[in-house]
């Protein structure tokens, strides 16, 4: 049995930190990681795979940033070159990214098995009522590149591996091809291995507020852009934002750059490492963010996490009241920011038990 991983970006490196290893020793030469090099800056990849001892990928596909048929375009390329070679007949891919789409369509058109974990999150909109929220889905929905990514992958997969029983129902009611497998979420298994060791690193601040930002939806339309700025620059409460590279770009780009690193209270700095980044989770008093990733990570770790997006595919913890959806809604946001009173955000184990990579492996390996 031969597998190939294959992946390009940062939540992707971290997602398969305890996957890729495992594998490895299972199979020896019979496994390879490819990297497509969609994310190329240190401190966007190479980084992830020091500090969590990730054997490096055994081949970098380097088609960096471009616009995304040509991205797409070279990684598909890039595939079909090293399945070829390599002959997998298994190829994993996990969440949503233009890579993990090139690489799957590939995978499906050589005649591999293709095995998609983080399988069924679909995007909704949220809407709240009296404080509860509804979810509708629209059209628009597949204007989202991850969400019409996800969907199509899930659609050409042999193996589905769902990390929460929300994600499990979608792909039951869409009737997909597939084997259906609730797994739980490997990220939650990295997390709670690299837990500990964070629990024990310092923090030298406190009573700040942490800040993701760079889905396209934020950082393509100025109008997002700068209404979200404004809020944070506008309101007193100290921030710490580690910033995406697109996001840098474009606020140069639109002249807001200096307006962001000129607030006295707010820290901009450059993308964390996966471990320093958990430990400002950690010390936060609250998360605001459009990561799907970081969505998760807050409510695995208790802590409050407001949502700057109209929609997410993580509706479960949306539903429970530990995630809340504010859009680029200046007021909405520095209401937020204001308010004080956690809502209550506690774990109650929507993303499985932290064993979902060994589920996974014991399943492709039967
Ligand atoms: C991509 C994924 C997104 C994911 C995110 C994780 C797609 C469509 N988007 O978005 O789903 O949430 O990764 O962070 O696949 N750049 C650098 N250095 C890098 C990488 C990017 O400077 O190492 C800059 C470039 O200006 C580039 C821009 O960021 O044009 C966008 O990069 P790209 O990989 O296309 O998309 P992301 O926004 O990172
Ligand atoms: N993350 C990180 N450093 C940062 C910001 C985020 O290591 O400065 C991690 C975070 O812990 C999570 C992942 O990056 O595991 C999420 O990736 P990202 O937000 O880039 O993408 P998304 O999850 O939205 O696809």
């Amino acid at each position: 049995m031969k597998i190939a991983l294959a992946i390009g970006t940062r939540p992707e490196v971290i997602k398969i930190a305890i996957l890729a290893n495992k594998l490895r020793s299972k199979l020896g030469g019979d496994f390879e990681l490819w990297d497509s090099g969609q994310h190329y800056d240190y401190n966007l990849d190479e980084i992830f795979y020091e500090e969590m001892h990730i054997t490096p990928p055994d081949v970098n596909f380097n088609i960096m940033s471009d616009c995304t048929s040509v991205q797409i375009g070279k990684m598909m390329a890039c595939m079909e070159h090293h399945i070829e070679r390599f002959k997998p007949n298994i190829v994993i891919v996990a969440g949503d990214t233009n890579s993990t789409y090139g690489a799957a369509y590939m995978a499906k058109r050589c005649n591999c098995k293709l095995d998609h974990i983080e399988a069924g999150p679909r995007e909704y909109f949220v809407h709240y009522t009296n404080g509860h929220p509804t979810f509708f889905k629209t059209k628009a929905m597949l204007n989202m590149a991850e969400n019409l990514n996800r969907i199509l992958i899930d659609n050409m997969s042999d193996y589905l591996f769902a990390p929460t029983p929300m994600s499990h129902d979608n792909l039951l009611h869409e009737r997909l091809f597939g084997d259906k497998i609730l797994s739980g979420d490997i990220q939650f298994d990295v997390l709670l291995k690299w837990l500990p060791s964070i629990k024990n690193m310092p923090f030298p601040r406190k009573d700040f507020n942490l800040l993701t930002l760079h889905r396209a939806e934020n950082t393509d339309f100025k109008i997002n852009l700068v209404r979200i700025m404004n809020a944070f620059i506008e309101s007193d409460e100290d921030i710490i934002f580690p910033m995406h590279p697109r996001t840098k770009a474009k606020l140069e780009s639109i002249g807001k750059y200096r307006d962001v690193i000129n607030a006295p209270h707010i820290t901009v700095c450059e993308p964390m490492g996966f471990l320093d980044f958990t430990n400002a989770l950690l010390h936060c008093k609250k998360v605001f963010t459009d990561s799907g990733g970081v969505q998760k990570e807050a409510y695995l770790l208790n802590k409050p996490c407001v949502t700057l997006r109209e929609s997410t595919g993580w509706t479960d913890i949306v539903l429970s009241g530990d995630n809340r959806i504010v859009g680029s809604n200046k007021k909405h946001i520095m209401d937020e920011l204001k308010n004080t009173t956690k809502f209550i955000s506690k774990n109650k184990g929507i993303y499985g038990d932290g064993k979902a990579t060994d589920r996974i492996i014991n399943y492709l390996l039967k």
